[in-house]
């Protein structure tokens, strides 16, 4: 079912907690792919109740970004969570979520800010006020769904560590659920930026992911010394890929590394064309 309306989600919401029933939310921007899929099945094994956010939330896209084109696919994705065993496809406008004649500053919204530590490296220094946009969304829909458990994939690692950061600051009282990265058959992350991509591109695109698991594959070999795993990502690069950052960070902390070791995740960022694609990989 698809609702549009907070209200109307509210009082589904109120009777299935009288049920004592458990809630999975599994937050989304749409334009659904087996990524999110894997996020869904795992919500709807795990609770009584799913709900899927489909929400394309205007105050994470930073001036020049892709809002308008970013695809929207509602009724594919209502299919897809139907035939995955979604309770509710929650859906709203702008205007639901943010109300009448909302205008997006922080002038006359209240924002969540995340802490400047989390933000201001990896895609924050690049998309400032991107993370301000998450958190006050994610919020929004922790207290519209009162989920039990909450569903994020690792593919935006940087983001599911600000989220549970700020559950655990705000006290909110939901669990959650980390979900790997789904990737296809080349190695490619999915994503629905991928849509983007022409058939060259994304010929180029693999390189986010065979640098990561180069990378990997010499930790394993016994290459702890950041600078030489980094080293062995030029090699891969060509004149097509304009390399935003590698970086290793503390896997719940973000801090840099410069010794790798099982608690460090390796971040990239790079854009072909004018796609940015992001990847990443935890060596342990
Ligand atoms: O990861 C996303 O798709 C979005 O950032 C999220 C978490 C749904 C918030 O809009």
């Amino acid at each position: 079912m698809i609702v549009l309306q907070i209200e109307k989600l509210k009082e589904q919401i109120k009777n299935w907690k009288k049920e004592g029933l458990t809630v999975g939310l599994v937050p989304t921007m749409g334009a659904l792919h087996a990524g999110h899929k894997s996020l869904i099945d795992k919500s709807v094994e795990k609770c009584d109740r799913t709900v899927v956010s489909v929400f394309v939330n205007p105050i994470q896209f930073c001036p020049g970004e892709d809002l308008d084109k970013y695809p929207r696919t509602l009724e594919a994705d209502s299919e897809l969570c139907k035939n995955a065993g979604v309770d509710i496809v929650f859906a709203p406008s702008p205007k639901e979520m943010y109300g009448e004649g909302y205008i997006l500053s922080n002038d006359f919204l209240t924002y969540v800010i995340p802490p400047y530590f989390y933000v201001n490296k990896l895609c924050g220094k690049s998309r400032v006020g991107h993370f301000d946009g998450v958190c006050t969304v994610v919020n929004k829909l922790f207290n519209i769904v009162q989920p039990d458990y909450a569903f994020f994939g690792e593919k935006d690692a940087q983001q599911l560590i600000i989220i549970k950061k700020m559950v655990k600051d705000l006290n909110i009282p939901v669990e959650i659920v980390p979900c790997p990265i789904v990737r296809e058959q080349s190695g490619l992350a999915l994503s629905s930026r991928n849509k983007y991509l022409s058939s060259e591109q994304k010929e180029q695109a693999l390189v986010l992911s065979k640098i990561l698991f180069n990378i990997k594959t010499c930790y394993d070999n016994g290459i702890k010394d950041v600078e030489a795993l980094k080293d062995t990502a030029f090699s891969f690069l060509n004149e097509h890929h304009d390399l935003e950052y590698l970086e290793f960070r503390d896997e719940n902390t973000l801090e840099e590394k410069t010794t790798a070791d099982n608690n460090t995740r390796v971040f990239i960022a790079v854009k072909i064309g004018d796609v940015r694609l992001i990847d990443n990989i935890l060596l342990k």
